[in-house]
């Protein structure tokens, strides 16, 4: 994980890495740290804890920080040493000439360290990052630039990186290189611009480049050159930039949380937009890549995911199995790369992942490109790594989500599945026309749901009054409640940190009901499906044993009531479409019972909200 940020050919280079900086936080805010070039060589600045931390520091320091055109930044989601001021970047080299900031992982770290100390280096950090410093300056002293210098330093490296240096014999010049780790680049008038990710540079500028792996960019005030790590010439990706600065604020609300949630029925609502061809039938972007002989030819499903994304991807299990008629089977990425996937050229590979950057599932993703098969990525980020690596992508179109809980990409993935699956379903004749239609109907109608739902976040925040002093919490549920219940128990544990178990509840019989006692809150998806009254019997089970039962249930639907203590009331739906109505309540109460207990919901601790490490 990590943010790194650059900027060379600015008046004031420090104001534009702090607010470059603080919108990467959502990467990991253990620590922070900024390193500018000056007339008389490098001035740094580094804090324990995110960017506001390094404010502070400026503010309350005694001289103030000097002026500068060109510096480098960091924020940091710690792997190796404590997140301490010493373990913060920028790293220096043991001259204190050369600074640099890395997110991702040096794997061979350890040996290049101890060959470093050998030769007479100090290390004075427990960061893998820092050997790079040290690896450069070794590479100077043979009289190199500092752009060649880190060209033969990377090529001992194994892992990855995102990587930025300046030096102060090279004072108007950051260099910056990835493998596997995201980088952007961008130049605007006599400004260059780098960052790990797109929102920290909105407002900055639109040109924005993204370098492949084993790129390397040279950049100078309003230039830019990019190589592979052996010095020929090479050529960036462009980016498409849809979003705005506006989007990536806050707008008024007190927490990005909020923010996202009440955007939910927006964001559906654009994830849907244009999807219906004027004579009815159902179409996926261009972008998808997918004809009407693919998906009439695809024999397997297979879905690769973490996080939210996962719990979205078993919602879709259910939907392409019933309306498509397709096998499909849903991974965690982590799992699905180093086991051995049976894909063949049949198979279509679908890897959802809101950033489009988590490692997991972008290294998942390239496993199965190797095995056959077409790839497709449902994404939020335009041009992320797996949108340009993928043979398509169906993009949710929900706007930049910043809060590291995912709410609203969450609900967009499940919106984005579903059609995806009604349109495997129209291409393969599975289902009528006319059910079609009416699914699609249904599914346009959820934002004007969800609007309703989001009225009654008061009700849910009386609830979660009365769990403020409750430790162990299960969620529980069946068939598409299943995945409900697994996200509502992941946004507890992220925001809430209470023990939340996410459970079939026909499987809790099997062992976890010894942990049910008095006290413990049973958290049921009870919303009417197939399933209902057998979900009904599991919550009597775990209700005789005394515990605190909170049920999302269908408005009115009084013999749900009768087996609650506390009711999260949504109205009912198509049930297979009731993942994306009954995760609003869940989303709320892990809010309330984070906000009851003084959390900032926005910056859930050791939690970064893109993954780019194993
Ligand atoms: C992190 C975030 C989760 C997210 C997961 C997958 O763990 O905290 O909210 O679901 O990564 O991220 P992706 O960008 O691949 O959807």
């Amino acid at each position: 994980m990590c943010g790194i940020i650059g900027v060379t050919g600015v008046d004031d280079a420090l104001p534009v890495l702090l607010e470059g900086l603080g919108r990467l936080e959502y990467r990991g805010y253990d620590s922070a740290g900024v390193a500018l070039v000056t007339n008389t060589g490098l001035w740094r600045a580094r804090a324990a804890e995110g960017t506001h931390s390094v404010r502070d520091l400026l503010v309350g320091g005694g001289d103030p920080p000097p002026l500068a055109s060109i510096g480098i930044g960091h924020t940091r989601w710690a792997t190796h040493g404590q997140p301490d001021t010493g373990n913060a970047h920028p790293h220096f080299d043991c001259t204190g000439r050369l600074a640099l900031v890395h997110n991702g992982i040096i794997e061979n770290h350890a040996e290049l360290a101890r060959d470093l100390v050998r030769g007479g280096h100090v290390l004075t950090s427990k960061t893998d990052s820092e050997v790079l410093s040290h690896l450069i300056e070794t590479e100077m002293v043979r009289g190199t630039s500092l752009a060649e210098g880190l060209r033969r330093a990377l090529r001992h490296v194994r892992g990855s990186f995102a990587v930025a240096a300046v030096h102060a014999e090279e004072p108007d010049l950051i260099v910056a290189a990835r493998r596997i780790s995201p980088l952007i680049v961008g130049v605007e008038g006599g400004t260059s611009f780098l960052a790990s990710d797109i929102p920290a540079l909105l407002g900055a500028t639109r040109r924005l480049f993204a370098l492949e792996d084993d790129q390397l960019a040279e950049l100078r005030p309003g230039t830019m050159r990019v190589t592979d790590l052996y010095g020929a010439h090479a050529r960036p990706a462009a980016l498409t930039i849809d979003w705005d600065a506006a989007a990536a604020g806050q707008d008024g609300y007190d927490d990005f949380m909020t923010k996202e949630i009440h955007e939910q029925p927006k964001a559906v609502a654009a994830t849907l937009r244009g999807r219906r061809a004027p004579d009815g039938t159902l179409v996926l972007d261009e972008s998808a890549g997918l004809s009407h002989d693919d998906l009439r030819s695809i024999e397997r499903v297979c879905i690769v995911a973490c996080g939210s994304s996962y719990h979205a991807g078993l919602v879709a299990k259910y939907a392409i199995e019933q309306w498509a008629g397709l096998p499909t089977d849903v991974d965690i990425a982590s799992e699905f790369r180093y086991r051995n996937p049976i894909l063949n050229e049949r198979t279509l590979t679908i890897g959802v992942s809101q950033s489009g950057e988590t490692v997991d599932t972008l290294q998942g993703l390239r496993a199965a490109r190797e095995r056959g098969g077409k790839v497709l990525v449902v994404s939020n980020v335009v041009d992320s790594s797996m949108a340009r690596e993928a043979d398509g992508v169906l993009y949710t179109r929900a706007g930049p989500e910043v809060g590291v809980a995912a709410t609203k990409t969450h609900l967009t993935q499940i919106v984005a599945l579903e059609l995806l699956a009604l349109v495997l379903a129209q291409a393969r004749g599975t289902r009528a026309a006319g059910e079609i239609a009416s699914l699609m109907d249904q599914l346009l109608a959820l934002p004007d749901t969800l609007e309703a739902v989001l009225e009654r976040t008061k009700d849910v925040a009386e609830v979660a009054q009365e769990l403020t002093d409750a430790r162990d919490f299960f969620y529980l549920g069946r068939h598409v409640g299943h995945p409900v219940a697994l996200e509502g128990a992941l946004k507890a544990k992220e925001i809430s940190y209470v023990r939340a178990e996410g459970y079939a509840a026909g499987e809790l019989k099997h062992g976890p009901i010894a942990l049910i006692e008095p006290g413990t809150v049973v958290v049921g998806v009870a919303t009417r499906n197939c399933l209902w009254e057998k979900m009904c019997s599991n919550i009597e089970e775990v209700r005789s044993r005394g515990a605190t039962i909170v049920l999302v249930g269908n408005d009115g639907d009084e013999r749900t009531a009768d087996l609650a203590d506390h009711m999260l009331w949504v109205p009912a739906v198509d049930p297979m479409l009731a993942p994306v109505v009954d995760a609003l309540p869940l989303q709320f109460l892990a809010y309330w019972l984070a906000q009851a207990r003084g959390h900032d919901v926005d910056r859930p601790r050791n939690l970064a909200k893109t993954v780019t490490v194993e």
